[in-house]
């Protein structure tokens, strides 16, 4: 019996661990709820069989306006089946990315796109800013639940308690943006431990 024991136990370490670990780490993720950023859902797209002459185009792509992205994800998805997998919030949302982030300077450009660093080529997106730079003072609660129009954001961003700040007038339009699309999320769809003092600060 001990015997049988010491080995499920053992098995259980060794399978357990191993397959279970990354799975709960991914669901404990307390941001989780927060919707992906142009940044993930193109990594997504690029890494879910995406032929290397469209990343090429996408990363060297010039349009002038988010609907023209819009236009050109919509005409590329039946050569990049990640593409297809979007919803139309994500797809606005990877278009509004595009369009503040591409063309990639021509140093940015990775010599061999089928080995690419994701992470390190692609820059930071709306969630990542928001992740990185609104959370020192206040809770995110206090950004991600407010439903408002990008002037607003960037009047909030350009107040005295947030001028400082250490982000680019570009990415601050990028995160503007970006929670447009995403943000206003209704408080009972976030955690628990991020609702304290609810959605103020
Ligand atoms: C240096 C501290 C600090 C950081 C960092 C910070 N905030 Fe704030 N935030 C405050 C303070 C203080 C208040 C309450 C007073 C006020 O509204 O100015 C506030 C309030 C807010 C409010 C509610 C009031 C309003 O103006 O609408 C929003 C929305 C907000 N912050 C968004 C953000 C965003 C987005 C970021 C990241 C870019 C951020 N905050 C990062 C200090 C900060």
């Amino acid at each position: 019996m001990r015997v049988i024991v010491a080995i499920t136990c053992l098995a259980a370490v060794m399978f357990g661990t191993w397959a279970v670990a990354p799975v709960t780490a991914e669901t404990e993720d307390v941001f989780a709820f927060i919707p992906s950023g142009g940044k993930t859902l193109l990594t997504q797209v690029i890494e879910d069989g995406a032929p290397v002459d469209q990343v090429t185009a996408l990363l060297a792509g010039k349009h002038a306006s988010r609907d023209e992205w819009l236009d050109d994800l919509k005409a590329r998805s039946a050569s990049m089946p990640g593409l297809k997998k979007l919803e139309e919030h994500e797809l606005l949302t990877l278009a509004d990315y595009l369009s503040f982030n591409m063309p990639l300077p021509a140093d940015k450009m990775p010599a061999d796109i089928a080995a690419a660093d994701w992470e390190k080529v692609l820059p930071r997106d709306g969630r990542d800013l928001a992740l990185t730079y609104c959370q020192s003072c206040h809770i995110i609660t206090v950004v991600i639940t407010q439903d408002r129009p990008a002037e607003h954001w960037l009047g909030t961003m350009n107040k005295p308690s947030h001028v400082e700040i250490k982000t680019t007038q570009a990415e601050r339009e990028a995160l503007a943006s970006y929670l447009v699309l995403n943000a206003g999320i209704p408080i009972d769809l976030v955690p628990e431990e991020l609702r304290a003092g609810g959605a103020s600060y």
